[in-house]
């Protein structure tokens, strides 16, 4: 049967992709945001995993106000990075793994989480500057990835309480797959950040260490927090942080492995904090 290894939550800062794109990660302004990541490319390769479902926010590339899924699973079997406006990011293809997409939708409808099946959907930076961080450059990424894309952008958007239940729901299928499969869940966007209106730049460094404590030691109890909370403290744009309760979710009952925990600002507007926890 699948199973799940270990979780990964960082945030997903644009910036950060062209900094690495543009040659640009030695420079002093981004030396320091690399370096909380030099761990984390060699624990990758030590561990490297089968497959990777990757939470992320899709920010009005593949999605339009015209049609907003709360939830959406890709289920291709490759999916582009995305023009942002600069041209897609000069990044390897994700290539999917369909067969696992399509039974965790199986399984999580049946377990009354309405997702939206995506059969074509390119992807932005909320998925490859998280892969970009944890790989760097690769000719192609290290494994086949699944998008799940949930909507922070548009009100109404889903509560950490949903999130932190469905990251559960998702735990039940993928080891229900009937493949002997290494997964790994990442919760990727945040930190605290607010990229509009007067509070534009608004970091919130106590908000974000207590969020990194309280998701490592009683996701249970994070996830009661209301998502107008995370707005207030964190930013319009903080409200990301929802997802990470998604792969916190998937993880099990123990107390999890801390292998890494890095925390910086600041990188372009918003606050980078990223964790690897390992299931016990
Ligand atoms: C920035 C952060 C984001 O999460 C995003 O989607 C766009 C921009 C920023 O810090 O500039
Ligand atoms: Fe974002």
């Amino acid at each position: 049967m699948a199973r799940i290894s270990a979780s990964v939550y960082t945030s997903h800062v644009p910036a950060i992709g062209a900094a690495l794109d543009l040659g640009k990660s030695a420079e002093p302004y981004w030396q320091p945001v690399f370096k909380g990541y030099e761990f984390s490319k060699q624990w990758l390769k030590e561990n490297k995993p089968d497959v990777i479902f990757l939470v992320y926010n899709d920010h009005a590339s593949a999605f339009s106000l015209e049609l907003i899924p709360t939830f959406a699973i890709g289920c291709a079997a490759e999916f582009q990075p995305a023009d942002e406006g600069w041209g897609p990011r000069p990044v390897p293809k994700v290539v999917g793994h369909p067969e696992l997409a399509a039974h965790i939708a199986q399984s999580v409808i049946q377990d009354d989480f309405d997702l939206t099946i995506v059969n074509k959907m390119d992807v932005d930076h909320g998925l490859t500057v998280p892969l970009s961080l944890m790989c760097g450059q690769p000719e192609a990424w290290p494994c086949p990835v699944i998008p799940f894309a949930v909507n922070v952008v548009q009100y109404p958007v889903p509560s950490g309480r949903r999130c932190y239940n469905l990251g559960k729901a998702i735990r039940k299928a993928i080891e229900s797959f009937d493949q002997d499969l290494n997964v790994q869940v990442w919760g990727t966007g945040g930190m605290s950040h607010q990229l509009q209106g007067p509070r534009a730049g608004l970091i919130n460094k106590e908000f974000d260490n207590r969020f990194l404590d309280r998701l490592i030691a009683d996701p249970a109890d994070l996830a009661t927090l209301p998502h107008i909370d995370y707005v207030r403290e964190a930013g319009s744009e903080g409200i990301e942080l929802v997802m990470w309760l998604i792969a916190r979710g998937a993880m099990n009952d123990r107390p999890p492995k801390v292998r890494h925990r890095f925390y910086h600002v600041p990188a372009s507007n918003t606050a980078v904090g990223h964790l690897i926890l390992e299931n016990v």
